[in-house]
């Protein structure tokens, strides 16, 4: 879906990325700063991400994914994972109405049957409530690791070659990016990683094989509109080559 406002930022609409990824990070450290407790700096955090996600819609950004919950967040203090949970299940029911007014699309990825049950069931709500809305799709990250993905993904495969439905040389890799919680979705073209850590944290280290990526020190609780937009502006100069040569003509490995 495009913009309702394009004239409102310098923008190329034709050169937005159609699924732009999130590693909010940085949440702990705000709180810490002020002296507060780190599930002040999760609560401060799930207001950005009310904004970014509205942020987002209205830029025209097709599909959002916020890396909100790692497989190995599960090993942090029992009291902050609790926290985080009820935070997760409160942006679960109270964004419903707001999700469905702006034709947002809830998707969750990752290791849904970890999550509580209460979670469950309110994520299964939202996610099958806004099932048909044709907006933006928001793709939340919980209980997600990549090589956990990756790892159940070989699993499957491995059975299916056991029954014998597909032999070992059949393996390609769209069949490998179709076992993976991301089927069907395109790679994403920009990863935006908040706090200035220069790291993935096992988040889509297959489908990350070309993405943009930036770093910012904001952090995540800081994180505003101007500054996403100044970083879709930064993705919209760079210049993507995919392993070929850039303006190539010639496909005759001569030089350019
Ligand atoms: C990101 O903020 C939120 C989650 C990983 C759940 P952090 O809690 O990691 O914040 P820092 O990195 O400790 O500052
Ligand atoms: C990455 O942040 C996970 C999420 C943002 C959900 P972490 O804070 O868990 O990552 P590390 O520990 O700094 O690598
Ligand atoms: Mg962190």
């Amino acid at each position: 879906m495009k913009s309702e406002n394009p004239q409102e930022t310098p923008l190329d609409p034709e050169k937005l990325p159609a699924h732009v990824a999130m590693i909010m990070d940085g949440n702990g450290r705000w709180a810490k700063k002020r002296l507060m407790n780190r599930v002040k700096g999760h609560e401060k955090g799930s207001q950005t991400v009310r904004s970014i996600v509205t942020a987002a819609r209205e830029l025209g950004i097709g599909m959002l994914t916020l890396y909100a919950f790692s497989t190995e967040n599960w090993s942090r203090p029992r009291v902050e994972v609790k926290a985080l949970m009820m935070l997760l299940k409160r942006f679960l029911v109270s964004e419903r109405d707001e999700l469905m007014g702006q034709g947002v699309r809830l998707n969750i990825l990752g290791q849904k049957e970890k999550l509580p049950v209460d979670i469950q069931r309110e994520a299964e709500r939202t996610v099958q409530m806004t099932q048909n809305n044709q907006g933006m799709v928001l793709n939340l990250a919980l209980s997600y690791g990549s090589r956990q993905e990756i790892t159940a993904g070989v699993q499957t495969l491995a059975e299916k070659i056991k029954t014998g439905l597909i032999q070992p040389v059949d393996i390609t890799e769209e069949m490998i990016s179709d076992h993976l919680y991301t089927r069907k979705m395109p790679d994403p073209d920009l990863i935006i990683r908040t706090s200035g850590e220069f790291r993935l944290s096992n988040f889509m280290m297959w489908q990350a094989a070309y993405s943009e990526l930036f770093v910012t020190n904001t952090l995540w609780p800081d994180f505003t509109k101007d500054e996403f937009i100044e970083i879709l502006i930064n993705f919209q100069e760079r210049d993507r080559r995919f392993g070929k040569v850039k303006c190539s003509t010639s496909n005759d490995g001569s030089p350019q």
